[in-house]
């Protein structure tokens, strides 16, 4: 039987840990080339291992997504290699906590550089390449409930994902105005057990004496927000990534798809 997104050409920037790595792994376990690009070199090359341990098809590439030259460059491999590309999960992400007052100005824009410059970025130069086959492509902007409600210690990136979720709308707008067959939608995740928050809440490991480990704080923050009552996984944001990029959701752009457990209803 055919994968869901068989023969495509995927990009998962991010791709080396937490829900890039889940999407990567999902996308290339149904049929997508899937080239995963991340700071992270090493385990970058771990999750290419991993998805042809299994039969599937990966490469990896080191990639700043706050760089445009690195975009340009990322662009053209695909170019090369495959002539197009169908999917682009803009994935890479950082959350930087604390009261605005703490927040320093280099920060702020440090994260904002990552989290929605770099979502720009790989929209511009990626689009291009998603239009040199008629067929058009699926473009997924990684947002978060951050996006679509406030929190007293996330300013910052709430700002940020907030900027990911209209960004999107807009773009989706542009490419339905091209009638150019490109669907651009953003994903928002809840609370999902990934090394992200390791520096948003502190890790709890030896010589952090002043939070309690990670699996604790997910599980407290879970029982006070989440009504169904567990976190969520890489995979639960990968099987909506896949959708999102499969002929499926072939009627979808401009749209949010919201993978929390219920968190933003309650
Ligand atoms: N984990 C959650 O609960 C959660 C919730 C909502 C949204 N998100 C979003 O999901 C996305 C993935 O986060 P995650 O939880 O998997 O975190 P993670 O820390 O496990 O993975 C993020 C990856 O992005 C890479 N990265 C960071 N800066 C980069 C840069 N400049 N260029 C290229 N790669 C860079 C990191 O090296 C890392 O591999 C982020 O956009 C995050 O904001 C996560």
């Amino acid at each position: 039987m055919a994968g869901r997104v068989e023969g495509k050409v995927a990009l998962v920037t991010g791709g080396a840990s937490g829900i890039g790595r889940g999407c990567a792994e999902r996308l290339a376990q149904e049929g997508a080339t899937v080239v995963v690009t991340d700071l992270q070199d090493d385990k970058g090359a771990q999750v290419v291992a991993a998805i042809e341990g299994m039969g599937g098809k990966a490469w990896h590439m080191h990639h700043d997504v706050t760089s445009e030259q690195a975009w340009i460059d990322v662009a053209a491999a695909i170019k090369a290699k495959h002539g197009r590309l169908d999917i682009l999960v803009n994935n890479a992400g950082i959350g930087i906590s604390g009261s605005v007052l703490d927040m320093t100005l280099s920060d702020f824009q440090r994260q904002t550089a990552i989290n929605l410059d770099g979502v720009f970025l790989g929209v511009k130069h990626s689009i291009p390449l998603m239009r040199a086959e008629p067929s058009g492509g699926s473009i997924i902007n990684m947002s978060s409930v951050a996006g679509l409600k406030g929190s007293a210690i996330l300013a910052g990136y709430c700002a940020t994902k907030g900027g990911v979720r209209l960004f999107t709308k807009s773009v989706a707008m542009e490419c339905a105005n091209a009638k150019d067959g490109i669907r651009v939608n953003s994903v928002h995740p809840g609370i999902i057990e990934t090394p992200i928050w390791d520096t948003i809440m502190g890790t709890g490991e030896p010589g952090d004496n002043a939070r309690p480990p990670r699996a604790q704080v997910l599980d407290a923050m879970t029982a006070e927000g989440v009504p169904l009552g567990k976190k969520g996984y890489p995979e639960d944001i990968a099987n909506g990534v896949l959708w999102l990029a499969s002929e499926e959701s072939r009627y979808v752009t401009g749209a949010e798809l919201v993978i929390d457990g219920g968190l933003t209803v309650k």
